[in-house]
């Protein structure tokens, strides 16, 4: 596993992202409050481009709510600007389908760099 340099530490405030380009794939790396996060430019569903779609949170209703529905993870969900599918970026999780996750890459910060290592 290499790792490469992607953006100052300073670059990115919480929530904002970037469009990196190591070789030929294209990742996304976000800033989620102080944490970095980094996924790849591409859906499971149909290969829309996933990392430029907006970021909100999500209505869930499930067990763990009560079935009561609330809004959860509020400035963590991605949402795919082709057909919607929504993930949350912490954890490449899709909302809809729990077998669906997207790649994570690890995020390396490194005095003043962020690095993802491929
Ligand atoms: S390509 Fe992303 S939801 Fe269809």
């Amino acid at each position: 596993m290499a790792e490469y340099v992607v953006a100052r530490a300073d670059e990115l405030k919480p929530g904002d992202r970037k469009l990196v380009a190591v070789g030929r794939i294209q990742v996304v790396l976000f800033r989620v409050g102080d944490a970095y996060h980094a996924l790849p430019n591409i859906c499971p569903h149909q290969f829309g481009p996933i990392c430029e779609g907006k970021i909100t949170g999500a209505i869930m209703a499930n067990a763990d709510t009560g079935w009561e529905p609330g809004w959860f993870h509020d400035g963590e969900v991605l949402v795919c600007p082709w057909h919607g599918l929504e993930f949350r970026i912490t954890t490449g999780q899709c909302l809809a389908y729990p077998n669906v996750r997207l790649r994570q890459y690890p995020v390396i910060v490194d005095g003043d760099d962020v690095k993802i290592a491929l």
